[in-house]
């Protein structure tokens, strides 16, 4: 694989290359076998597959959280050097480079910005999209991998691909998951031991609340979820919503869920001094 950190540098090799489709993953580095999932998707699809790794200052609503996220560059690339081929490149841009000047874009989406990660991180969704949008012009990608993990984040790019126009296809890969169930993330690093063990109780929680929508209705659902999290010390819940994929409105009553349509259940959970996300489906049947 190739390593480059330059704009210039990353266009004149694609145009050399010249090789299609294109597949594109974008990650803020401190890889897991999530990330891997979608590199290893990516490459059986694509015959050139771009992986970045910048974390973008821009998605960050929290400067404390800015500054201590994890930045194992030489093992990501060594993590990526397993997985991908002779011809696949490792963008690893700086901010001088991704941000020449201060990006002023705002973009909007409508209900999505008035919703859970929206509503509990202000701005970080213009982040994400000033940083995707910009991978995606300087790229040119024809396939896009992103996990089901932030499934927000996915539709909010799916909506940006539909405003600009975008010529990309995005592909959504499932939850990679830790042996007790929970999520991976590259925020499980920064857990305290005490607060790790507990953290499996999200997944429990969440998947419990799948089932009992055989029964239940939502607001005891709700409150099964959240009394469930809290119990263990250290946990609070941030939101827990049942939500349509498609537009991502909250339902508060089994009576607004419609058979066949596909809902999810998104929660944000402050697990001692992280945050972490998770979500699941809920079927009606
Ligand atoms: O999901 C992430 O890791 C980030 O939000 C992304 C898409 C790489 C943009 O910085």
């Amino acid at each position: 694989m190739k390593v480059i950190s330059t704009i210039k540098e990353l266009q004149s090799t694609l145009k050399n290359l010249h090789q299609s489709p294109v597949g594109f993953v974008p990650t803020m580095g401190a890889l897991h076998k999530g990330h891997l999932s979608l590199v290893n998707a990516a490459t059986s699809q694509c015959p050139l597959v771009v992986v970045s790794i910048y974390v973008n200052p821009t998605q960050f609503n929290n400067k404390e959280d800015l500054r201590k996220y994890p930045r194992p560059l030489k093992k990501d690339l060594s993590l990526l050097g397993k997985v991908l081929r002779n011809n696949d490149i490792v963008f690893t841009p700086d901010d001088k480079e991704m941000y020449p000047a201060e990006d002023k874009r705002i973009f909007r989406f409508g209900n999505l910005d008035n919703i859970m990660e929206a509503l509990h991180r202000p701005g970080h969704f213009n982040g994400v999209t000033q940083i995707v949008s910009r991978f995606f012009e300087i790229i040119r990608p024809d396939l896009a991998f992103f996990g089901q993990k932030d499934f927000q984040q996915v539709a909010v790019i799916k909506e940006l691909v539909r405003q600009n126009r975008y010529k990309v296809k995005i592909a959504v890969n499932p939850i990679i998951r830790e042996p007790d169930g929970l999520a991976m993330s590259s925020r499980n690093a920064l857990l305290e031991p005490s607060v790790r063990k507990n953290a499996p109780v999200i997944h429990k929680a969440i998947y419990t609340a799948s089932v009992m929508l055989e029964g239940k209705d939502i607001p005891e659902i709700r409150d099964y979820v959240r009394k469930t999290i809290e119990k263990k010390a250290g946990f609070s819940v941030e939101y827990f919503e049942i939500v349509d994929d498609k537009k991502l409105v909250p339902v508060s009553s089994k009576k607004q869920m419609k058979k066949g349509n596909s809902y999810y259940g998104c929660i944000a959970v402050r697990a001692g001094k992280i945050r972490l996300i998770d979500n699941i489906e809920f079927q009606l049947v």
